[in-house]
């Protein structure tokens, strides 16, 4: 997998994504993701892989200072046409190697993204470096369970989801072993489909 072939998948996607990912389970879980969250106007948000912007429905985009970043030209311009009476910044940046300098942002948010770039663990390690000392990092993802491997099922049909832009087969707790002096876990909630689907609230520590 690769950013072209990503670029092309989500060129695809992008007239249907709505239907599909922002509407029923997903939608509720969208909402629980951003309950109880509330942000200021004088911090600086980033959301990585923004796609259509569904996750931008549930903060006040019209009063804060957010940008967003996303590769695929289809899926920022449905964004950037939803949101046009914002002032949100909208990127075309590979999240793998963000031009933004060092603790730029208060709050970092990836829905659905770390599954689908392809190496996620350069994408956690960029959102790690961008996001500021006491930052939150918000992640809204589908993760193999905890102690649980993918079911062979699953692991034949792997590949041909991989194909189609996503990967169901990614471990948080492999991710972030390595940054354990760095980060921690503040919040790890089931949302859907038996906890594949989490919502993880980092916060970066002091060095
Ligand atoms: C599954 S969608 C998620 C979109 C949105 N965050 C959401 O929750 O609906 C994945 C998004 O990641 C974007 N993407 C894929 N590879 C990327 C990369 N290397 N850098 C930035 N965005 C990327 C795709 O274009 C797509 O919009």
């Amino acid at each position: 997998m690769n950013n072209r072939w990503n670029e092309w998948i989500y060129k695809l996607w992008s007239p249907l994504y709505d239907t599909f990912f922002n509407s029923g389970e997903f939608r509720k879980a969208r909402q629980k993701v951003f309950q109880g969250e509330s942000y200021h106007e004088n911090q600086r948000i980033l959301f990585v892989g923004v796609g259509t912007g569904a996750d931008l429905e549930w903060i006040h985009h019209q009063t804060l200072n957010i940008t967003a970043i996303d590769y695929s030209n289809e899926m920022l311009e449905k964004a950037r046409r939803k949101f046009r009476d914002s002032r949100i910044q909208f990127l075309k940046m590979d999240a793998q190697k963000m031009s933004f300098h060092d603790h730029q942002f208060d709050v970092v948010i990836g829905s659905l993204i770390l599954s689908v770039v392809p190496d996620a663990d350069q994408c956690l390690k960029e959102m790690i470096r961008v996001l500021k000392e006491d930052g939150e990092l918000i992640l809204f993802d589908k993760f193999i369970p905890e102690g649980r491997g993918l079911s062979p099922i699953k692991k034949v049909l792997r590949p041909l989801i991989r194909l189609a832009g996503t990967d169901i087969g990614l471990s948080f707790e492999a991710l972030v072993e390595k940054y354990k002096g760095t980060i921690s876990v503040q919040e790890d909630m089931p949302l859907m489909f038996n906890g594949m689907y989490r919502k993880i609230v980092i916060i970066k520590r002091h060095p």
